[in-house]
């Protein structure tokens, strides 16, 4: 079959053709790299129309609420494999056997140390930095570690960086929450899991055992799992915008956290539980969803919409599950919980969000459950951007791995002044 094209007409006259490209499913796209050279640019601030890049890790259909990693659908992922498997899957493109996995698994657990001096890092923050600022500084900090022998034309070596990243983040993190509470670090452990070493370094100290519960490691592997890759999101395009010019992967990472830690993004989670705080009570709910609905009022309901997902975020019906699961088994009474089933009740039935497909979204269920499982609040986004960082590192690779490929850089509609006379200062 012939390639279709689009053409473009200016006022009725045709000025170009652009063949319409397809990928393997989703929305056909309009190659316009030639538009410039007819002296046009497109306009898409927010890129709500703008497919950057080609990438066979992530498919999202956000109409029908498909969310797809490497074809395997999330649901299968979030109930079938750990984290970990999900890792593996990102990173190469299939379902691993078992003699991959336990390689990837021995890989990952022999790289969750990091340099002595890293930890030197924490000392020059303030006790009350947030747990975001840390990780975004000490992982930036890593590119100074892994710098001038990396050569990240070389494919085996981009992998390595990607081992040490997904293996550091969870040390780094657990660091994060030790220095703002005043604890020691606590070193990982290698015959624990990849969610139960976690839970280890974060909640272990030197005088007592922290016995892990199951609940808490399986719900944890969970959220991992669920947060591990979202397509060409706000940081993960960020990652890789970063990492087009040829910088330090470890330095592009922490450019993806820095993305991350907004509320709009990954701070959602943080954000619910700080509105959850304010509403307080279940009979102010109302209140704040006639504020969210308020068109005078800026305030809107942390951890719902998408702008991806106008149905349902497939993520946010396996986080939900797992949230009622979790709150029951582990008995727990918290009337800032109740104060969240009864927003997700009245937002779901409510005309304004039914009509304008907001809905929960991932970050709300998953705000509940680290609070349920005790994490504190201000580690929440920290917790997105460790699970986030094997898909922040696949995207990276892929995009080094592609011929051609070429440093990003965006147009714009300039609307500043022009051709004006410059006087010197003693004449002004
Ligand atoms: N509460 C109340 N109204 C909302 C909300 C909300 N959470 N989200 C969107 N709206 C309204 C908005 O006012 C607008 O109304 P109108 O058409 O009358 O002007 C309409 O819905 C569309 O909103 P938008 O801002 O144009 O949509 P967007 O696609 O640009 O934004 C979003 C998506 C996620 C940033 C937004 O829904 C939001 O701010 N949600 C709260 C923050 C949040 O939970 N973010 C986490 C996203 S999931 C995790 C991740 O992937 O990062």
């Amino acid at each position: 079959m012939a390639e279709s094209k689009a053409s473009l007409s200016i006022d009725g006259i045709e000025i170009g053709q652009f063949p319409i490209l397809k990928g393997t499913a989703g929305t056909d796209v309009i190659d316009i790299r030639t538009l410039g050279s007819y002296g046009y640019f497109t306009y898409d601030p927010g890129f709500l129309s703008t497919a950057s890049c080609e990438s066979s890790i992530t498919f999202i259909d956000g109409d029908k609420g498909i969310l797809q990693h490497r074809g395997y659908a999330i649901d299968d992922l979030a109930k079938k494999a750990d984290y970990l498997e999900v890792c593996y899957i990102l990173l190469n493109g299939d379902a691993p056997t078992q003699s991959e996995y336990d390689e990837f698994k021995a890989i990952i657990t022999n790289h969750t140390m990091v340099h002595e001096k890293l930890a030197h890092f924490f000392q020059g923050f303030l006790p009350d930095a947030h747990p975001m600022a840390m990780v975004c500084g000490v992982v930036g900090a890593m590119s100074s570690f892994y710098h001038s022998d990396l050569d990240i034309t070389d494919p085996a070596q981009r992998k390595r960086s990607a081992h040490r990243l997904i293996a550091k983040m969870p040390t780094i993190a657990a660091m994060a929450y030790k220095y703002s509470v005043g604890q020691p670090f606590v070193y990982p452990r290698n015959d624990l899991s990849y969610a139960e070493n976690f839970l280890h370094m974060m909640f272990s100290v030197p005088a007592e055992e922290y016995k892990v519960n199951p609940i808490i490691a399986s719900a944890m592997d969970r959220i991992f799992t669920l947060h591990a890759d979202h397509e060409q999101n706000a940081s993960t395009s960020t990652v890789r915008l970063a990492g087009s010019s040829g910088a330090n992967p470890y330095a592009c990472i922490a450019a993806g956290v820095a993305s991350l830690w907004g509320p709009a993004h990954g701070g959602a989670n943080e954000a619910c539980l700080t509105m959850l705080e304010e509403i307080g009570t279940l009979d102010r709910v109302d209140e704040f969803v006639a504020k969210a609905k308020d068109k005078s009022d800026p305030f809107r309901l942390m951890g719902f919409g998408h702008r991806v997902y106008k149905n349902f975020d497939p993520r946010a019906t396996v986080m939900r599950e797992t949230c009622h699961k979790v709150l029951k088994e582990l008995g727990i009474n918290d009337p800032l919980l109740d104060v969240a089933m009864a927003l997700e009740k009245v937002a779901l039935e409510d005309p304004y969000f039914i009509e304008k497909k907001l809905y929960p979204n991932v970050d709300f269920y998953s705000g509940i459950i680290l609070k349920a499982i005790g994490i504190p609040t201000s580690m929440f986004t920290v917790i997105f951007a460790m699970s986030r960082t094997v898909g922040w590192i696949s995207h990276w690779d892929e995009m080094l791995s592609q011929p051609g490929q070429k440093i990003g850089r965006p147009r714009q509609k300039y609307t500043g002044k022009i051709d004006r006379e410059f006087v010197p200062l003693n004449k002004r």
